[in-house]
């Protein structure tokens, strides 16, 4: 179908008194004694193209009316004569693509986020999830660019695993078969499965990421990774996609700078490449996002030890529903307070104690922490989870040992420390939370297209 994106229009000035064809759907619709007006967007930008009707050169125009209606207009460019610098369609021939009826759920112009989360298949042609889902594709080409630009290579990682990783999380068993009470035990179970041992959805693709990167040397996997966790809350989700570096020769302040890094690339992108949609959500979903974000790419992020945290945490006058001492894992309401009113900014949490920690963590001389650490970002929390590995053979076994891991399951995984072993870091950003950060969005349903959470698939 021959037709010009509605964004190419609005930024063409050549175009001007040319005759063009544009496709899209009605947004808004206003009739007149003579003239008729419509708002046509086709997905391509946040602003519409609006296209005047002549109503002494058409009839039944009514049928064009009709919002959620898909067109095709043919007419002249013309520069608008109200609106400065914006252009407009006299429509010479219109035809309706497809109807749609006024049962059409989308005709009020504003509706709630969570009234729109019960039309997942609706809610992308409103003004805010063409936004959430034209900055979530220039946040992916940003990471994409950020690592191909540094020498990393992109590595796609199995989605079906027979490992736990890590214990990041509850996993989504992977069977195709019923579990029946023929079977004797789970383990006679899993021989007679697909795999014939127990399979599941990877919570992460890290364990295979670090083979990659002791050959490839700088790797990053960037796909979807699956917990089974049931956490309601507004940060998580049963699947999320995942952007997962993994360095070698590089030790901890190594993989901040570049998280660092990746994180303020990003949000430059988002800046430079969104800036109708940042405008948008400045507006009506936090106000002083921009400026928020302009600061963000400005200064240093914060880096504080869990150590420090906690003592924060301690003299801090408030009354924190988890009580906090040191050895605790940090809670949601703890990290919102070192981030927002200690830091006020983007903060690298390092060391924490190695009991709260994964067994690949590296350990620390102290005997007590791990090379650890957690970014977390005022309104959001945590959005990355990083670490230097532990590279010494002895060392992983002996963490292995004290969480009773079974060394067969890490064969691969443990002789990478056998062969030519060398120092490495890693890190996994989870890029619904980057997308709620830059955005000012508050929910991670409102930022994918549709929503894994438990009890709750569409
Ligand atoms: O901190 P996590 O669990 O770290 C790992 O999985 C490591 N293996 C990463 C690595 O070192 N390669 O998860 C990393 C990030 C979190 O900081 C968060 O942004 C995101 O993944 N994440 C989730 N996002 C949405 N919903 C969930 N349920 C998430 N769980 C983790």
């Amino acid at each position: 179908m021959k037709h010009i994106d509605i964004i190419d229009i609005l930024n063409d000035s050549g175009l001007i008194n040319s005759t063009v064809t544009v496709c899209g759907w009605v947004r808004t619709s206003r009739d007149s004694k003579n003239m008729a007006f419509i708002e046509l967007n086709d997905g391509t930008s946040l602003k519409h193209l609006q296209i005047v009707i002549d109503k002494a050169c058409m009839s039944d125009i009514s049928q064009y009316m009709k919002l959620g209606t898909s067109l095709k207009v043919t007419g002249t460019l013309v520069k608008s004569a109200v609106a400065v610098d914006s252009v407009e369609i006299n429509a010479q021939e219109i035809t309706v693509l497809g109807e749609c009826p006024l049962e059409y759920p989308l005709q009020k112009k504003r509706h709630t986020l969570e009234y729109l989360r019960t039309i997942p298949h609706l809610r992308v042609r409103t003004n805010t999830f063409n936004a959430v889902f034209r900055v979530r594709s220039v946040v992916s080409n940003a990471i994409h660019e950020f690592f191909q630009s540094r020498n990393f290579t992109y590595i796609h990682t199995p989605l079906i695993t027979a490992s736990d990783c890590e214990g990041a999380g509850e996993m989504f068993k992977v069977t195709t078969i019923g579990y029946s009470e023929n079977y004797k035990n789970e383990e006679e179970y899993n021989a007679d499965d697909f795999f014939g041992k127990k399979a599941a959805l990877s919570v992460s693709g890290q364990l295979e990421g670090e083979v990659a990167a002791m050959a490839l040397g700088k790797i990053y996997t960037f796909g979807p990774s699956f917990r089974a966790e049931k956490s309601n809350t507004p940060r998580h989700v049963a699947e999320f996609w995942h952007v997962e570096p993994e360095v070698a020769f590089a030790e901890l302040p190594d993989i901040i700078e570049i998280a660092e890094d990746l994180i303020k690339a990003i949000i430059n992108a988002v800046l430079e490449k969104c800036p109708e949609e940042m405008k948008f959500f400045n507006q009506f979903m936090e106000k002083g996002l921009i400026e928020k974000l302009q600061n963000v790419v400005n200064n240093d992020f914060a880096v504080m030890t869990y150590t420090e945290a906690i003592d924060h945490l301690k003299k801090a006058d408030k009354d924190f529903q988890y009580p906090v001492e040191w050895g605790c894992d940090l809670m949601t309401e703890h990290e919102k307070y070192i981030s927002e009113e200690v830091c006020k900014k983007p903060v690298f949490i390092t060391d924490y104690p190695k009991e709260i920690k994964s067994f690949y963590m590296k350990q620390n001389p102290d005997g007590k922490t791990v090379a650890a650490t957690d970014l977390l970002v005022p309104g959001v929390g945590e959005i990355i989870g990083c670490s230097e590995r532990e590279a010494d053979l002895d060392k992983l076994l002996e963490a292995m040992k004290v969480r009773g891991m079974s060394v067969e399951e890490y064969e691969h995984y443990i002789a990478l420390r056998k062969f030519g072993s060398v120092p490495h870091s890693g890190f996994g950003l989870g890029l619904e939370r980057i997308i709620l950060y830059v955005t000012g969005m508050q929910n991670i349903r409102d930022v994918i297209l549709y929503p894994r959470t438990v009890g709750n698939i569409y």
